[in-house]
């Protein structure tokens, strides 16, 4: 497979119970603004123009929910709805099984429901321009220590070297097939293929890509969205 030209399909795990944040939906279902995270993360990937289609790993209940009822109408006849797993990882192996024809999957946490468009390009470029790999990263602001089962510290990795880690992840889809295939389960899907010895490279992440986790995050997204930053409606 020596063409890079090939489609790209983006994977949204969105099947997490989402209980650190602490509200009553499935996370990806939280609405920000009046819209879903699952919303608008799939507006996100087909504003940025390299995403053909998209599949949506529901969790198991709302699996038979038709993509219109999910998404933005305009985005539903290029989306698929699947049912996820116990783990992330089966979760995205489920949705590996419905991208059949992709050349490329980027697999991206609905929880990053503010990613610009753009990050999406910069993952994209760095695939066709020949990474098989691809994760966006930040600088890590904090120290970080390494803890024993007591919590005493056990190390203090030099920073300079640490990188905070986002979504999209982007991938040729036969290599994270084979990485994925006898996963227990990972945090991250470059973990995966990082285990199997394959080279993982990096782009700049973007500070909106941020995951949202925890109550502070949703105040955060909000707080984000109300200040008038842009966002893809706008673009
Ligand atoms: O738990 P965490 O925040 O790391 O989950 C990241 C993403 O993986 C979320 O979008 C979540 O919905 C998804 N997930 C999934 N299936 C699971 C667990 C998590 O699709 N079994």
């Amino acid at each position: 497979m020596n063409d890079r030209n090939g489609p790209v399909v983006g994977i949204l795990p969105a099947a997490g119970r989402g209980v650190r944040l602490g509200e009553p939906l499935p996370k990806a279902f939280v609405e920000l603004d009046g819209r879903t995270m699952l919303d608008r993360s799939v507006e996100a990937m087909f504003a940025s123009a390299v995403v053909d289609r998209v599949v949506i790993v529901a969790p198991p209940e709302l699996a038979a929910t038709p993509a219109a009822r999910l998404v933005g109408e305009a985005f539903a006849d290029r989306v698929s709805v699947v049912a996820g797993g116990a783990e992330r990882a089966d979760s995205v192996r489920a949705g590996l099984s419905a991208a059949s024809g992709a050349r490329f999957v980027l697999v991206h946490d609905a929880a990053r429901a503010l990613t610009p468009a753009d990050l999406f390009v910069r993952v994209v470029d760095a695939l066709r321009a020949g990474s098989d790999a691809v994760i966006p990263v930040l600088p890590v602001v904090d120290t970080v220590k390494s803890v024993d089962a007591e919590g005493a510290v056990t190390g203090t990795p030099d920073r300079s070297t640490l990188r905070a880690v986002q979504t999209p992840q982007g991938f040729d889809v036969a290599l994270l097939e084979r990485a994925n295939r006898d996963a227990a389960d990972a945090t991250d899907d470059a973990g995966l293929v990082e285990r199997s010895g394959q080279r993982v490279t990096t782009v700049a992440g973007d500070p909106l890509a941020f995951k949202i986790t925890t109550p502070l995050d949703l105040v955060l997204a909000r707080a984000v969205l109300a200040s008038g930053v842009r966002t893809e409606k706008e673009m």
